[in-house]
């Protein structure tokens, strides 16, 4: 298994399995599952609404022998809804007893983005929406108070590593103005339609790990009726991309994987579907060569998908603390 080592000096599975949309009735099968198909590294968030779940597919493979906790990489994430300060802790606590762990390996905060708290009891995960519905509430808190409360979580081994999500450079280069710990990892949308190599020198200047999520591009997104994912050639049936995977003797799924894990980034693709489960796995140990790798970038068209206001109605409220 390829690893990244990252900042905090912890080794990262390279290759793990992502967790968003695996619906809560087989989240715990495809976990138990993938560990079997040899995934060390999930890739789970409150907000995705399946820790629980995700834990009891952890919790059967130890307790078959399959693996040990040591040998797993458990990535998750601070929703909006809990970036006070005085809040980290406790959701994270939360998390941790969701998944039935004592400590998370990396912890990220998920967006750039603070909203007003909504306690576990009234509604969880919280969302987007204040009311569950059209209302959208910002908290005051700042990145810097996040992300201090997020430092002494590590003090306290609830987990290894922390990282961010979704940040762009000029937050990133704030960020480590006061940053007692440097984030270990940046995971950000990143597929040939959304190259955003800047961002990646960037990182990898400040010694931060990538990782690459929405591999596929737009596939992930059509059920968001995003007219600009369906508008667009699915990347998995895209000329250059099903040509190399002729020349190289390889599915395109893995032609997208293997070009961003050639780059050294992190990938951690979702399937619910077991063929595809290993033929994911199988994209380190071959090689792509670079005139290759770089017909692939030359696809980049700036193409965001997954972001923030794509999730809201125009006719959303906004509020602001
Ligand atoms: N930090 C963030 O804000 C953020 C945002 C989005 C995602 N993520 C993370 O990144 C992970 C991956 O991103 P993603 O879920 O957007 O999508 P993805 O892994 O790019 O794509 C998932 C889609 O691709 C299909 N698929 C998977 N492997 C395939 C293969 N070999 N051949 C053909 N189709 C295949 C899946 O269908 P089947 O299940 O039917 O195979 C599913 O429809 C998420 O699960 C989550 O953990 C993080």
């Amino acid at each position: 298994m390829a690893t990244i080592k990252l900042n905090s000096g912890y080794d990262m599975p390279q290759v793990g399995f992502g967790l968003w949309k695996v619906d809560n009735n087989v989240c715990a099968d495809t976990v138990y599952k993938a560990i079997k198909a040899g995934y060390r590294l999930f890739d789970g968030a409150c907000d995705y609404g399946n820790e629980v779940e995700a834990g009891q597919g952890v919790a059967r493979a130890i307790k078959e022998g399959i693996v040990k906790r040591e040998e797993l990489f458990i990535v998750s994430k601070l929703w909006n809804s809990f970036h006070d300060g005085d809040r980290v802790e406790p959701i994270a606590k939360k998390q941790l007893a969701d998944w039935g762990l004592e400590y998370f390996d990396l912890y990220l905060i998920h967006f750039p983005v603070a909203l007003a708290y909504v306690d576990p009891s009234v509604r969880y995960p919280p969302g987007w929406h204040y009311d569950g519905k059209s209302t959208i509430k910002r908290s005051n808190a700042s990145i810097q108070e996040t992300w201090t409360a997020m430092e002494s979580l590590v003090e306290k081994g609830l987990t290894k590593s922390i990282g961010i999500s979704n940040f762009q450079g000029q937050l990133i280069y704030d960020l480590l103005r006061y940053a007692k710990i440097r984030p270990a990892t940046l995971q950000i949308e990143h597929h040939p339609y959304l190259v955003q190599p800047e961002l990646i020198k960037l990182a990898k200047h400040e010694g931060i790990a990538v990782t690459a999520y929405s591999s596929f591009g737009p596939l992930s997104f059509l059920e968001f009726n995003m007219a600009h994912a369906s508008a667009i050639t699915p990347l998995l049936e895209e000329t250059t991309i099903t040509s190399l995977a002729q020349k190289y003797g390889k599915k395109p799924s893995q032609i997208l994987l293997r070009w961003a894990t050639q780059r050294g980034l992190a990938v951690i693709p979702k399937t619910l579907r077991e063929e595809n489960m290993k033929s994911n796995l199988d994209v380190t140990g071959w090689d792509l060569k670079q005139e290759d790798i770089d017909r692939i970038s030359a696809l980049d068209r700036n193409l965001r998908f997954n972001q923030p206001t794509n999730y809201f109605s125009t006719d959303d409220l906004w509020i602001f603390a």
